[in-house]
């Protein structure tokens, strides 16, 4: 098995990530941003959908969305503290009898039929997580694919500026004296982070050419029993066009959820999130700039396609 895929279940099956990942939008500025991006995305995009496959469906914030509009749902995830999480809030919604679970790995979908399902999504990077398999997983995806796609995956310019920006989470830290673990830390090693920096143009340069973030060091702590970050393939937003248009995809259309957001310093940010009217117009205004083509590179690190299956 390939290493993202093994690193991939031991950080995902670690006991508190449903629960955590299910309070992002509690807890950070870009990912109430990113969020309220895809489900704009999709709300519009339901024409002639009845079924839906859900592919690192986490703790159900978009399987669930579905679900409550009528739709039948696959909910796939590798992990299964997600799939728990997604399924006591599925049941809080009343729609249990909508969502089938699935516990397996992208790397994996030959239990699926061709154009088995109207509507394939994937949402915040699961194909990138799939290194090296990324195309084939793709490709698969489109496979069971019948009528529409949306997904998101890493975008390769969008992360870079993390590596040189290492507080640039702190940027989107919602309330500082959050309980969430990784608020916690953020908030704890900022001075160090700041104090530690250099900036490494070898590495910004390689990232640039191959995409990828993670590698040997990440395989040594996987190997010494430690749960680090999957090896992770971002894509450029030309690659991800043209993977697509040659799996038979038409009209693809690019966006980057974040990429407004990212321009703005933190204290304004607080101001617009604290202010019911002025969040409401911020993330209206957001999904027109972030689904503007030009700028679909540089969200907050996500890329989102959406495209048609001609079959
Ligand atoms: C960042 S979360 C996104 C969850 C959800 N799609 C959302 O947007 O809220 C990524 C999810 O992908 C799942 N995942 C990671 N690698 C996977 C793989 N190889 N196959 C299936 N699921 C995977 C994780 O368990 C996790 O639930």
């Amino acid at each position: 098995m390939d290493y993202s895929q093994k690193i991939s279940e031991r950080q995902w099956n670690q006991p508190d990530k449903g629960e955590l990942e299910s309070h992002r939008e509690e807890t950070y500025i870009d990912d109430i941003i990113q969020k309220d991006h895809i489900e704009r995305k999709l709300l519009k995009n339901l024409d002639g959908i009845g079924t839906v496959f859900d592919g690192g469906a986490g703790s159900g914030r978009f399987s669930i969305l579905l679900a409550k509009r009528g739709l039948k749902v696959t909910h796939f995830d590798i992990s299964q503290p997600m799939i728990d999480k997604a399924r006591e809030l599925a049941e809080k919604e009343g729609v249990l009898d909508r969502i089938t679970f699935v516990k397996g790995a992208l790397e994996d979908l030959s239990a699926y039929k061709d154009g088995e399902f109207d509507l394939v999504m994937s949402f915040d990077a699961p194909v990138s997580y799939t290194y090296p398999n990324q195309e084939r997983v793709l490709s698969e995806l489109v496979r069971i694919c019948g009528k529409r796609i949306v997904i998101s995956v890493s975008s390769r310019l969008g992360s870079l500026p993390y590596l040189a920006n290492p507080v640039q989470k702190n940027q989107f830290i919602l309330d500082e004296n959050s309980e969430d673990p990784f608020v916690r830390w953020l908030v704890e090693h900022r001075a160090e982070a700041v104090e530690g920096f250099t900036i490494r143009k070898s590495e910004l340069d390689r990232v640039m050419a191959d995409g990828l973030l993670g590698g040997e060091q990440e395989i040594a702590e996987y190997e010494n029993g430690g749960a680090p970050w999957c090896i992770t393939y971002t894509f450029m937003p030309d690659e991800l066009e043209r993977l697509l248009g040659g799996l038979g995809v038409r009209n693809v259309r690019l966006s980057g959820p974040g990429a407004f957001g990212r321009t703005i310093p933190r204290e304004i940010l607080l101001k617009i999130m604290n202010d019911p009217a002025q969040k409401k117009d911020f993330l209206d205004f957001c999904y027109v700039y972030d689904s503007n083509k030009y700028v679909c590179g540089m969200g907050k690190d996500n890329l989102l396609a959406i495209g048609e299956k001609i079959l």
